[in-house]
Parts: C-alpha cells; sequence; structure tokens
C-alpha cells in the first residue's frame, strides 16, 4: 500500500478537529493583515477601523508566541510534581527499560504509554514552589512477547517494578504500527482478495484501516489481541470514507498479525461512486459555492488575560491552576484554586478534572 494514501487514512479520522481548523482557515477568502498590510476600510467600517488600529503595531501574544515556537524542549526540566515527562526523562526511561529482563530478549516490544506517575494527592497538597521535586516516576504499560505489562520505573533510582503481567484484563492503546500492520493484514488473505475483485475494485485502490478498537467478547478465553479492519475504495476520490466496501469486515489479531475471521455479507451492496465526493475547496464548481461568511475578528489587543508560569502553571483572571497534555485524557487540569472575593485568598476548587469529561446538560 501507498504511503501517500497511509497519510491520507490515519490523519483524517485521527485529526478530525484539527481539519475543521484547516479547512476553516484556508476556505476564508480573507487571511487576516498584519502591520504593513493594513484593510480597505470602504467597507466594514467600524470593524475595520479598529482592525486597522491594532495591526499596524504588532500585538504582544503574537510575539511571545513566535518566541515560544523556538523554544527547544530537549533541554526542559520539571518544575512542579504534576509536571509532563520530560524529553530527557523519557530517553531515560526507554534506556532503562531496554535493560530490563521483560524486554532483553531479541523479539520486539512496544511500549504503549509513558506517563508520569503522579505523587500521592497529599505529598502534591504540601509541596510549595521551591521544595525540592517529590521523586518523579513513570507508569508505563508495554507489550512484549504478546504479553501485556503494567510497570512503575523509579527515574531517581533506576529501579523497576512489575505490578502486572500477562493476565491482567484490557488492553494496551493502540499504537501507531499497530494500525499500520492491522491495515495491511487482510491482503495475505486469498478468499479476502477475491472478495474484494469480485466487487469490481482493482486491490491497487484498496485502502484498509481498523476502525473499531474495542472488546468484542467473543475470544476473550484466548485473550488476543483483536480489531476489526474495514476497507474502502480510493479510486477517483481523496474521499474514500464515501466509498465503503459494504459488509466485509476482516477480524485481525495485532499480534501475530494473522486473519482470524472473515465477515463477507455484504457482496450485492454496491460501492458508491466517486462523483462529488472530493470535499476541498479547489474541487468545488465556483458557481456552487455558496457566498462565503463575512470576516470575525476575535482580538485581545492587551494580549492575553492568562499566563503561563514555569510551563504548566496557568494563571487566569482570578484562577490558578495546573495545566498538561495526557496521551489518555487529553488535557489534565490540575489543583485548580479561584481567589475568594470574600477572603482574597485562594481557594481548591479542583484536585484533579478531564475537560473531556466535561458534560453540559
Ligand atoms: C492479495 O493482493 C495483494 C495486492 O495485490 C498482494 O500483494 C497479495 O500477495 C495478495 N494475497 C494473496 C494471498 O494472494
Amino acid at each position: 500500500m501507498e504511503t501517500r494514501n497511509f497519510f491520507s487514512f490515519f490523519f483524517v479520522p485521527l485529526c478530525i478537529g484539527l481539519v475543521t481548523l484547516v479547512i476553516l482557515f484556508t476556505w476564508g477568502p480573507y487571511t487576516p493583515p498584519y502591520a504593513t498590510d493594513l484593510l480597505d476600510c470602504t467597507t466594514n467600517s467600524a470593524w475595520c477601523a479598529s482592525k486597522n488600529r491594532f495591526q499596524s503595531k504588532p500585538p504582544n501574544s503574537l510575539v511571545k508566541n513566535k518566541n515560544h515556537h523556538n523554544h527547544n524542549h530537549a533541554s526542559d526540566a520539571p518544575h512542579h510534581p504534576l509536571d509532563p515527562l520530560t524529553v530527557q526523562e523519557l530517553n531515560k526511561i526507554r534506556t532503562i527499560l531496554s535493560s530490563h529482563a521483560l524486554f532483553k530478549s531479541s523479539s520486539p516490544y512496544a511500549l504503549h504509554s509513558i506517563e508520569l506517575e503522579e505523587p500521592d494527592k497529599p505529598l502534591v497538597l504540601r509541596w510549595k514552589k521551591g521544595d525540592p521535586l517529590l521523586p518523579r516516576k513513570a507508569s508505563v504499560v508495554a507489550r512484549a512477547s504478546g504479553k501485556s505489562h503494567v510497570l512503575t520505573v523509579d527515574l531517581t533510582t533506576s529501579e523497576v517494578s512489575v505490578h502486572q503481567s500477562g493476565s491482567n484484563s484490557g488492553y494496551p492503546m493502540l499504537t501507531m504500527e499497530d494500525i499500520i500492520a492491522a491495515a495491511s493484514v487482510p491482503l495475505v488473505n486469498a478468499r479476502f482478495n477475491r472478495s474484494i475483485i469480485e466487487r469490481g475494485v482493482d486491490l491497487t485502490d484498496l485502502a484498509c484501516l481498523p476502525v473499531s478498537s474495542g472488546w468484542f467478547g467473543e475470544y476473550e478465553e484466548n485473550r488476543r489481541r483483536l480489531i476489526k479492519v474495514q476497507c474502502y475504495s480510493v479510486k477517483d476520490t481523496v474521499n474514500f470514507y464515501m466509498r465503503p466496501i459494504e459488509g466485509l469486515t476482516v477480524l485481525v489479531d495485532l499480534d501475530t498479525k494473522q486473519v482470524v475471521e472473515i465477515s463477507d455479507k455484504g457482496a450485492s451492496i454496491p460501492i458508491p461512486r466517486a462523483a462529488n465526493t472530493d470535499y476541498r475547496y479547489s474541487a468545488q464548481e465556483l458557481s456552487k459555492v455558496i457566498k462565503l461568511v463575512n470576516p470575525i475578528s476575535i482580538e485581545q489587543p492587551n494580549s492575553p488575560s492568562f499566563t503561563i508560569e514555569d510551563d504548566h502553571l496557568v494563571k487566569w483572571a482570578n484562577w490558578k491552576f495546573h495545566v498538561k497534555p495526557d496521551a489518555r485524557a487529553g488535557v489534565i487540569i490540575s489543583q485548580a484554586r479561584v481567589r475568594d472575593p470574600d477572603t482574597g485568598e485562594l481557594r481548591d476548587v479542583m484536585y484533579k478534572g478531564f475537560p473531556s469529561e466535561l458534560f453540559v446538560p
């Protein structure tokens, strides 16, 4: 399968939000002018005049962001007990684990997740800026020789403790290597190839991807790591999701890279046509494109109302909190505190929360 195709498969499902943003930015006829490139204010007068006023001098926030882009994370150091693992710490974990008995054998292994093992809450609450950092530990989920392992790596002592091996329930998160491998497994099966050809799809136009990570019950006793793979035709479109090969699902064993089962029930379901499936602006018939929206302007002319201290501590209005990314939860907000208007003191509001779990009824 071609690399070109691979990128489009994975980019789309993983980054739909990002794509939406990119589309928003590339669709608009209006590119924000900056500094020397001021607007012609014969239309949008009030909006335009204020825009020009702000644009004629570089906004502070942009200048700051620029510096941030050049920030070299290789030399990052943790400042707070909840700061995420740094590049140096991740490298150290890899070195420690590569000489651990579980991973020493020649067979390949994968580290599915490495994250900070947060110190206990009372310790974190007692910790004050200026105190020595609490011992740094990492929680690791790894897979080796067909077994999953949950480990703790102590970064100070280089000690590794194994909590669970083999028989634990659940499965590690998929890696990109898992996804790429699963997508090509169906093609080792002659019956699968035949079924594709019988549907009039050229094997070179085939795009398969594992869409369903999850638990399906039936094979529990074998403790196999399975995933269902579905396929599409990329012929004459970049938008292959619009050309699904219906009723054909391949159950794949991620460890042995074998086909476990093929469910082939949709031979009579036609594959949708490629016509008019290209979503890109360049592919639209211009006469049919709706009039694009008027410009919008969202600004903080006096720079943002938040500041970031030590890379992760955010102060915003009367709030203060720690923020970090997490591979599973997304953004984690910790130790959120608000300045109480009655006492003037910072008051604890939330120890730890995930915006991804925010529910607004
Ligand atoms: C199925 O088709 C692919 C692509 O043409 C080919 O590489 C593969 O060897 C075929 N598999 C079998 C079992 O014939």
